[in-house]
């Protein structure tokens, strides 16, 4: 037994030498088996397929990778006969290699499914080839295709049909037999989305239900001839379609899905600590069967053939792909967020001897950096969102700043989708939002390309821009660390993705990589307050602020309600000067210059350095569902939040609130972490409306993101603003019914709706208040449109009706101009459900974005949020806005999305009237360092 204790010997790792020592140890044993006496072996009788059991012991200690001789490849595996060889001229490469810091410009030649040449590709050398496509890049950005290392594409497929939802079993907590291959559809509308952002490979793995949910495989997002799932496979290991495989052939790696924590021990109706038994008896149960190989090998090896009569190799089907992350060959990619749980794997690694590839999520990992480095063998790499936060406990540490500071901590950094969680089309914002907070461009370029490769064990062949690497390349509109990077041409295996690719001219400042503000103190107080900085920030009053070096500023004009620019400073010349006293602007809003205020030194004097001051922004939440910043802390906590309302459609109303529309006011929580982050980066009000099951929501309210409690001076900026209704396809009643009992209200001719309800309504048929509707299909819209005219006919006075999602909405964004119609829709729209499948995508795949055909056709939109987490965002999704609409949206116009039009469409009665300063720029390179508040007379400083 004690053989069976020893730790495992110490592998080989070159396959050159490998493939030496199985040769040396079978030339052995023939010589022995022939060279031997034969009475000498009356006792061990050699058993027939003595040498197969022997090569497949030798074979045991063979490390995944590819063949010794991969370099030489002339062809791709998944090279298309047909493809025409292509030469991109004059490009910018960013190639991946020497730490992320090479950049070439030149060319790159691809043929055959291969990178054949990178740097200058001369006129002869082309002779050597047919039908050469010529693309010139014009000195545009080049990187190698983009790595998503966690994403459920396929398995959890858009749109999301009962039929398709294949991404975890919940037939166990540990099942590592389960392949996401057995799920992976080939119509996922999201593969031709994903390639549009530059995604040419993925890592599907299993979902989080289980502990071990399975094993996940790499693939490209291509479409291929065979339609088939297998043909997306990359470096597939041989066992994909065969039980016993070649002992000779080199394995290739595995990839397997763990979690821990809250979704494991939830879908099974139990703790952390059943999760982790769950473990602990899985990897026994593997390693039993390891040792019993490796005493069988023993034997085999020594030639001690009688001890092993009657035995065979000890095998199990179910179990090898365990066995096989205990001898090192599976990269294993752990769902995990917190200290607790990464303790937990920690010592698991340690008591069954196998390596972590990365932390998945991993929302603790950067205040527990040492620890992360305490796994058995390599330290796991730390896979994440950027400042996707705060949806669970679990995540309600996590920090913009964690990539920053676990590559400070020496630890790799991935930046990943989980798609659809997120939508993996915009993986390379991820990287950007890093940037933004600290990363290094090299880092975050790296984060969704070379270092995920790596971490797959896919390092031979993607992830790089290198002679005889897979041609997967992307090129951008942009550098594609600046916002709104689009690629205008994805290469797939050489193949070029797209016949008619769509571009919206970027900026020239666009072309480099932005400089991020820096975040110092923001940075030592995440760790130092165990991922719970303070957010709130102290204004102060009657102090005279002089804001020096403002490059660009805008203001809203007059009572009116739109934005003007006021001035924008040549580069050239010295930035402007702005004064502030007692929170108005006294001097600079006419574009004076105010040179006596620069010379004073009884005031404050803060440098923008060429930043933009522009009007505070209005936030509006939640479409459909519940969550809406103001009403949330943690979504999924039941407790955190103000909760849903009931829903007279499709539920019994307790007769205390029957007939009783539902205030969002009422419920309103202050000081979330969203909220003062939202603050934090001019989002200074927002409107929530109440969460909702289903049909009617409530009345929402506009509140102030900034307060502290809503007793506080201006927190509650207007009590009620709209009504909100939801109308959906993915109802449990009929998409007729849901209309027959909007024009029911509207109408006056329902029975049951009493007091409140009927005069809520009331209002609505008045004009007096806007009638906000949820809704996502062209088709809904429609009957919306046709309802509102006849109630108008009816009574003679048009209805302030508000559509919000809208997804669909371009489809009819004539009709919808012509009614008066408002829309609030999102940035990037995603076909997550089926009544959400028509969206207009914007380039490259579509000239026109969903919010520039609206605004072509004189709607008037806002701009809506996707989650809590993500309204901090919101300056970066108007600067977005205006680079894809390929000028269809001025700056002013895209500002007007988050302020005016918010407020017009939702009924906002006063203006957020407050102003912010940025200091560096805008969009990226900008810090939001200053908010002015003329209500409150005061200035915060950030
Ligand atoms: C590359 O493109 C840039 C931008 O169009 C151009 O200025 C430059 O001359 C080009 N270089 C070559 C070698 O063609
Ligand atoms: C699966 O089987 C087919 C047909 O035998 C073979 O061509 C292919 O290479 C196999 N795939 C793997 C990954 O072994
Ligand atoms: C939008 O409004 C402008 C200015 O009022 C008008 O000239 C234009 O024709 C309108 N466009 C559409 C599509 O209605």
């Amino acid at each position: 037994m004690d053989k069976l204790l020893q730790p495992p010997r110490k592998r080989v790792k070159n396959p050159l030498i490998q493939l030496f020592l199985l040769l040396l140890a079978l030339t052995a044993y023939a010589l022995i088996y022939i060279l031997w006496p034969t009475s000498h072996l009356n006792s061990e009788i050699v058993p027939i397929n003595a040498h197969e059991i022997i090569a497949q012991c030798i074979a045991l200690q063979m490390t995944p990778g590819p063949p010794a001789n991969f370099n030489m490849r002339k062809q791709s595996d998944r090279f298309v006969a047909g493809t025409r060889p292509t030469v991109i001229r004059n490009a910018t490469i960013w190639t991946g290699r020497k730490d992320g810091e090479e950049i070439v410009h030149g060319d790159i030649l691809i043929d055959k499914g291969l990178i054949k040449k990178v740097g200058s590709v001369n006129d002869a050398e082309l002779k050597a080839y047919q039908h050469v496509v010529v693309l010139d890049a014009k000195g545009g950005w080049v990187s190698p295709g983009i790595v998503d290392m966690h994403s459920h594409l396929g398995v959890g497929s858009s749109p999301g049909l009962s039929g398709a939802r294949d991404s975890n079993s919940h037939k166990g907590l540990v099942l590592p037999w389960m392949r996401s291959l057995d799920g992976l559809n080939t119509h996922d509308a999201a593969y031709r989305l994903s390639i549009s952002g530059g995604v040419s490979t993925a890592n599907v793995l299993p979902g989080s239900a289980n502990a071990i949910g399975g094993q996940a495989f790499v693939i490209k997002l291509r479409p291929t001839k065979e339609r088939s799932s297998s043909a997306m496979l990359l470096e597939p290991p041989f066992s994909v379609n065969g039980t016993h495989v070649d002992p000779f052939e080199r394995p290739r790696w595995r990839q397997m899905k763990h979690a821990c924590g809250e979704n494991p021990s939830r879908v099974y109706a139990g703790t952390r600590m059943d999760t982790q038994w769950a473990f602990r008896q899985g990897y026994d149960t593997a390693r039993t069967i390891m040792h019993a190989q490796d005493a069988f090998c023993a034997d085999a090896l020594a030639g001690h053939w009688g001890a092993l009569k009657g035995h065979e190799f000890p095998e199990n089907l179910q179990w090898e792909a365990l066995v096989d992350v205990l001898r090192g060959r599976v990269k294993v990619h752990n769902h995990c967020y917190e200290g607790v749980d990464f303790d937990g794997m920690v010592r698991l690694t340690n008591e069954f001897k196998f390596s972590i590839a990365a932390f998945h999520h991993a929302h603790e990992a950067y205040l527990v950096p040492d620890l992360i480095k305490k796994a058995y063998g390599p330290p796991p790499a730390v896979a994440m969102f950027a400042t996707h936060a705060r949806y669970k406990r679990e995540a309600s540490r996590g920090s913009e700043f964690a990539p920053r500071i676990l590559a400070d901590n020496g630890l790799d950094v991935v930046m990943k989708s989980d798609h659809p969680v997120l939508n993996s089309r915009h993986l390379i914002y991820e990287a950007q939002q890093a940037h933004h907070f600290g990363l290094s461009a090299a880092l975050a370029l790296a984060s969704v390309t070379s270092t995920p490769a790596r971490i797959m064990g896919q390092d031979h062949r993607i992830g790089r821009i290198i002679e005889g690497f897979d041609a997967d390349i992307v090129l951008w509109d942009s550098h594609p660390l600046a916002l709104g990077a689009a690629p205008t041409q994805v290469f797939i295996d050489g193949i070029a993705q797209f016949d008619t690719p769509y571009v919206s001219p970027k900026p020239a400042s666009a072309q480099r990589a932005p400089t991020p503000p820096t975040w110092d103190k923001e940075m030592k107080d995440a760790v130092k307050y165990d991922g719970l900085p303070p957010l709130e920030a102290e204004s102060v009053k009657g102090k005279v602020v002089v804001l020096r070096n403002v490059g660009r500023m805008f203001l809203r004009a007059g009572r009116g309600g739109s934005v003007r620019e006021v001035f924008r400073t040549e580069k050239t010349t010295r930035g402007s000067v702005v004064v502030v006293e007692n929170g108005e602007i006294v001097c600079g809003a006419a574009g004076e210059t105010c040179a006596d205020a620069l010379k004073r030194t009884d005031v404050l004097h803060l440098d923008l350095e060429g930043g933009t001051i522009s009007p505070g922004m209005t936030s509006y939440g939640s479409a459909a569902g519940y969550g809406a910043l103001g009403l949330v802390h943690i979504s999924g906590e039941a407790s955190t939040q103000d909760g849903p309302v009931f829903d007279p459609l499709s539920m019994k109303v307790p007769g205390l609130v029957d007939g009783t529309v539902i205030k969002a006011a009422d419920g309103l929580l202050f000081a979330t972490r969203d909220a003062l982050l939202a603050y934090r980066n001019g989002v200074t009000a927002a409107i929530a409306s109440p969460g909702s099951l289903g049909f009617l929501s409530g009345l929402s309210a506009v509140f102030s993101t900034g307060a502290p409690h809503k007793l506080a001076n201006g927190a509650l900026i207007q009590e009620i603003a709209a009504l909100h209704v939801a109308l959906s396809l993915n109802s449990l009643i009929s998409v007729s019914t849901q209309i027959a009992a909007i024009r029911g209200l509207l109408l006056g001719t329902t029975d049951t709706p009493s007091g409140d309800v009927k005069r809520r309504f009331a209002d609505v048929v008045a004009g007096d208040l806007p009638l906000v509707v949820a809704v996502e299909s062209a088709d809904i819209i429609a009957s919306l449109l046709t309802l509102k005219s006849e109630v108008e006919a009816e009574t003679g006075n048009p209805i302030r009706l508000v559509l919000s999602g809208a997804t669909e909405a371009h489809l009819l964004a004539k009709e919808i101009g012509q009614a008066g119609v408002g829309v609030l829709i999102q940035q990037r729209p995603y076909p997550s459900t089926w009544e959400k499948q028509r969206i207009l995508p914007g380039p490259p795949l579509t000239q026109a974005s969903g919010i520039a055909a609206l605004v072509a056709h004189n709607v008037t939109v806002g701009l809506q949020s996707s989650d809590p987490s993500e309204v901090r965002n919101t300056r970066f999704d108007v600067a977005w806005a205006e680079l894809e609409s390929n000028g269809v949206i001025s700056r002013v116009q895209a500002l007007e999305l988050v302020s005016t039009n918010i407020e017009r469409l939702l009924g906002v009665k006063g203006r957020n009237t407050d102003i912010v300063a940025m200091r560096g720029g805008s969009d990226l390179e900008g810090k939001v360092v200053a908010i002015i508040s003329p209500s409150q007379g005061a200035i915060t400083l950030l």
